[in-house]
């Protein structure tokens, strides 16, 4: 195990946060803003990690959501964006079919997690 030149780890951290707003652009802003309050077709996802499903009071969830009864971690949410279907039955996140690269998912969730 070598120990990294200082200037190395920031550099990487700028790249992979890049890439990880990239994936999310990809797969998910058709639907998803992270701005607080900022609803479209889906929920705003402004600190998803933590956040209970089904929970903004202004935006009409699917009763499937509402009453999921979970709470979004990071382990849930790459679940669910792997298939939705799998986490929360009958959901209405609709026609987004699941996002089957792990790698992808990761860095979304990594993306998710920095809008705090
Ligand atoms: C085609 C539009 C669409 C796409 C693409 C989409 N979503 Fe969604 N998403 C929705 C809708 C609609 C809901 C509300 C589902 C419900 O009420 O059953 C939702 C709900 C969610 C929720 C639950 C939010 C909450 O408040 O409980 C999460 C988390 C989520 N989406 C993450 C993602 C991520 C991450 C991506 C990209 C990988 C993505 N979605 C792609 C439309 C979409």
């Amino acid at each position: 195990m070598l120990s990294s030149p200082s200037a190395l780890p920031q550099a990487s951290q700028d790249k992979e946060a890049d890439s990880g707003q990239q994936a999310f652009n990809n797969a998910c802003r058709t639907c998803h803003m992270v701005r607080e309050g900022d609803n479209r077709l889906g929920p705003n996802l402004h600190k998803i990690v933590g956040r209970k499903a089904g929970s903004l009071p202004n935006y009409a969830y699917s009763s499937a959501m509402k009453e999921a009864g979970l709470v979004w971690d990071e382990e849930k949410l790459d679940r669910f964006i792997a298939n939705p279907d799998q986490v929360v039955p009958g959901n209405s996140m609709k026609p987004f079919g699941g996002l089957s690269s792990s790698d992808d998912r990761k860095k979304i969730i990594a993306f998710l997690a920095r809008q705090q």
